[in-house]
């Protein structure tokens, strides 16, 4: 079952592993039984059953074969997590949920506000599944990186024992989402209860022993919203975006009034916007914060890494650490939204780098 089958891409794939043995007659009235979709958009049904029979008629058959078009009556307009769509006997569950932004009408266990579609969607499928149901769902990265559905993942780790996640980059050159395939499988009602979150990243990116950003810097993301913070409090150095050069040790600043947290330097500091790498180029923009510039008040779209010695000498080992093209591979890997989050900076792992007996 497909529950928002759109044109039919999935199910024409799952005709793929039909067994080869069968004739086209078999594959047909198999497919034509075992096959259900639903798209809200009842052309769209319409063209999954189209191609659907297409794709049977022109696949490989037995000269004497006739080639007569199945019907798919269990490929349907409707909303696929109506309270009345039957998922009964499901076997399979392909998954391309939408994946526009949407105000979620009431707030949520795992979140409020505006969300990815693909969040409720999936979750709702799940609920509905029988016990023992497999479920291959393609989805934005997010959900599998960004910070702000840590307790989504908590909620699906509670529905489905997680089989496998692939990270699959680039959706495809028309559709600029990186997506990741989850490989589930729903979990008896009796056993349900949440997992620990490791499941959703590939464990060896960050092997035991490795040195990460976590253990010898703080993380934080600046505390300055341009636009919402009043200009009152002390007058100290600002740094923005168009401040911080990217590479460069930065000696001056302009200043403003701000009664926030302010960062005491020398730090290094990274631009938060960071997208996953299409052609080359690396993910980090890093700078340095001299420390002649003391308290200093930081726009949100930077983020402070700060030595936990605090010496400007650890600034630049850390830099040239940051700067290194593992890095880059590794946040490809982990993390492929379009801003940094705490989490994965914190278990970056830092390439060549040692800790002390007393760290
Ligand atoms: C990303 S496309 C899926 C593509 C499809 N899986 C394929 O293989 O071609 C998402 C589809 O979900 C449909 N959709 C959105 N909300 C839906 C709902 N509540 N029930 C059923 N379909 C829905 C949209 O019309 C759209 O065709």
């Amino acid at each position: 079952m497909d529950p928002a089958c759109g044109a039919g891409d999935l199910l024409i794939e799952a005709l793929q592993h039909l067994p080869k043995a069968w004739t086209l007659r078999e594959r047909c009235d198999y497919a034509a039984r075992s096959l259900h979709g639903w798209d809200q958009i009842g052309v769209l049904a319409e063209v999954a059953r189209k191609r659907l029979a297409l794709a049977l008629l022109t696949s490989e058959a037995a000269p004497s074969e006739r080639r007569v078009a199945p019907e798919f009556p269990n490929i349907r307009q409707g909303d696929g997590i109506a309270e009345d769509c039957n998922y009964s006997n499901v076997r399979l569950i392909l998954l391309n949920p939408p994946f526009a932004r949407t105000l979620l009408p009431v707030p949520q266990s795992w979140g409020e506000g505006v969300t990815s579609q693909a969040a409720p969607f999936t979750l709702e499928v799940l609920k509905k599944a029988d016990d023992g149901t497999r479920m291959a769902a393609i989805l934005p990265d997010v959900l599998r990186s960004g910070s702000r559905y840590n307790r989504w993942r908590d909620e699906i780790e509670k529905l489905a024992d997680i089989k496998k996640i692939e990270p699959i980059g680039l959706f495809d050159i028309w559709t600029d989402v990186d997506v990741f395939i989850a490989h589930m499988v729903v979990r008896s009602r009796k056993r349900r209860k949440a997992n620990p979150r490791e499941a959703w990243q590939d464990q060896s990116l960050t092997p035991g022993g490795t040195v990460r950003l976590g253990d010898v810097a703080t993380i934080s993301i600046g505390d300055v919203v341009p636009h919402r913070h009043a200009d009152e409090g002390p007058t100290v150095p600002y740094l923005t975006v168009h401040d911080v050069p990217v590479g460069a040790t930065v000696t001056h600043a302009p200043t403003r009034r701000f009664a926030g947290r302010l960062h005491q330097a020398p730090f290094v500091v990274l631009r938060r916007t960071s997208a996953p790498t299409r052609a080359g180029g690396e993910r980090l923009s890093v700078s340095i914060i001299d420390g002649s510039l003391g308290e200093v008040a930081v726009e949100n779209h930077l983020v402070v890494v700060r030595p936990l010695d605090g010496s400007g000498l650890t600034c630049d080992s850390l830099k040239s650490l940051l700067e290194h093209p593992s890095v880059t591979k590794w946040l490809d890997a982990r993390i492929r939204t379009r801003h940094l989050t705490k989490t994965s900076l914190l278990d970056l792992p830092l390439q060549g780098m040692q800790l002390s007996v007393d760290d």
